[in-house]
């Protein structure tokens, strides 16, 4: 069959996007599901930060094979499955998940499908975790990334890349739910495990940190601290239930957070990809705290902390991947919550795009213009 999709045929191409145009929206074939795999239509895409490592280069360039349809955080509805898939039927509306575990490793079955040791060989070689493609172009394969590739009208994805939820999910929100609020939301809950009164900080409002925030305030966090170099997203966060917000520009950014809060923050996040806000998370995080660290910067950038003072203030760091996310228990738990309005994740989607401004509104995440734009393919 064929379909409507952003191919990305070039990494590191020259801003503005608008004009290099690295992506091209084409009519590509696309192979029913095989076995153990799902055709669903993409309702909504949220555009995230990691798909534009994809295109700029800062991800390692070995794991963006071209041609390549990008988009992980999705959701969609079903259209037809492969054979072997019978928990799914059409009209389930499903949250597209960018770690396809594979529920047999030491990782998921100690509980840790995040860090699915399987799942990394796949994304890599930007195929489905079958080993196969289904999308191609006048006979090239296109690959998918993160076995998602949701810049798509259709996709297929291997059932274990996806999770149900209800239908009553409004659509922008569940589209956010498989990456920024897993990631955002799944840093609070799981990794950091913050409970009711502790004091949190979260560097870099974006999809990612601005879920975190929602998820904070969800968590009971006493003071929540906002911090980002955009006037705007600092005073939407306040909205969002933000107690303090301190620009991050401002030199004294870090000793105003520290003397608010009473010498640091039990827990703070850093989600802004660079080596400047991780420092600043670190310096705000109270003697014995948690510093969570989110971002993907390139692999070239190292921490910016001190051995010793690790050692004498007792300091944890920790690394938080996909949330630290265990996705067929939290992603409906995520649903029940936004459905509920006890995560409003719709506040922080700006922007519906379609696939033919995708380019530019790449140009508008690089520039730190938006919260979440979200791509409705099939408008
Ligand atoms: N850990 C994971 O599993 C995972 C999943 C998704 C995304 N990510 C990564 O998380 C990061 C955030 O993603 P996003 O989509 O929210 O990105 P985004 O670009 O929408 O948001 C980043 C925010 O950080 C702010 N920022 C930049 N420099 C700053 C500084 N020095 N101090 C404070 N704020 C600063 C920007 O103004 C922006 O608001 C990216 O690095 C992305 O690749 C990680
Ligand atoms: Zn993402
Ligand atoms: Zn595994």
């Amino acid at each position: 069959m064929k379909t409507r999709a952003a191919v990305l045929w070039t990494i590191g191409a020259e801003r503005p996007y608008a004009n290099s145009r690295p992506m091209t929206v084409e009519d590509v074939e696309l192979d029913g599901p095989r076995a153990g795999e799902v055709l669903l239509a993409i309702r909504a895409a949220g555009l995230c930060h990691s798909d534009l490592s994809a295109i700029d280069g800062v991800r390692p360039r070995e794991r963006t094979p071209l041609p390549m349809i990008l988009g992980h955080e999705a959701v969609g509805e079903v259209l037809e499955t492969g054979p072997g898939v019978d928990d799914l039927k059409p009209g389930d509306r499903v949250v597209t998940l960018f770690v396809p575990s594979c529920g047999q490793c030491a990782m998921c079955l100690g509980g840790r499908p995040a860090l699915c040791v399987t799942a990394p060989q796949y994304s890599g070689a930007g195929t489905l975790a079958s080993g196969g493609i289904r999308f191609s172009l006048r006979g090239t394969p296109v690959h998918h990334y993160v076995g998602v590739a949701a810049f798509s009208e259709m996709t297929v994805m291997m059932r274990r890349s996806l999770v149900r939820i209800d239908s009553d999910v409004p659509t922008d929100a569940a589209s956010l739910i498989g990456c920024a609020v897993l990631t955002g939301v799944g840093a609070v809950f799981n990794t950091a495990r913050v409970r009711s009164g502790e004091s949190v900080a979260i560097v870099g409002l974006g999809g990612v940190g601005l879920s975190a925030l929602l998820g904070a305030r969800a968590a009971g966090a006493s003071e929540i601290v906002a911090i980002d170099l955009s006037e705007s997203k600092l005073a939407l966060a306040r909205e969002l239930g933000a107690t303090l917000a301190v620009n991050a520009a401002d030199p004294e950014c870090a000793a105003k957070v520290t003397a608010a809060t009473g010498g640091g923050v039990d827990c703070a996040f850093e989600m802004a990809g660079a080596a400047r806000a991780m420092a600043v998370a670190y310096q705000i995080t109270r003697r014995g705290g948690t510093t969570v660290i989110g971002s993907l910067p390139a692999s070239s950038v190292q921490l910016p902390i001190s051995h010793a003072n690790v050692v004498a203030e007792e300091r944890t760091i920790k690394g938080s991947y996909f949330g630290s996310s265990v996705p067929v228990r939290d992603v409906p738990r995520y649903a029940r919550m936004v459905r509920d309005g006890r995560l409003p994740v719709e506040r922080i989607v700006d922007r519906r795009v379609a696939l033919e401004d995708l380019n530019a509104a790449f140009d508008a995440l690089a520039d730190g213009q938006t919260l979440r734009q979200v791509l409705v393919p099939g408008s």
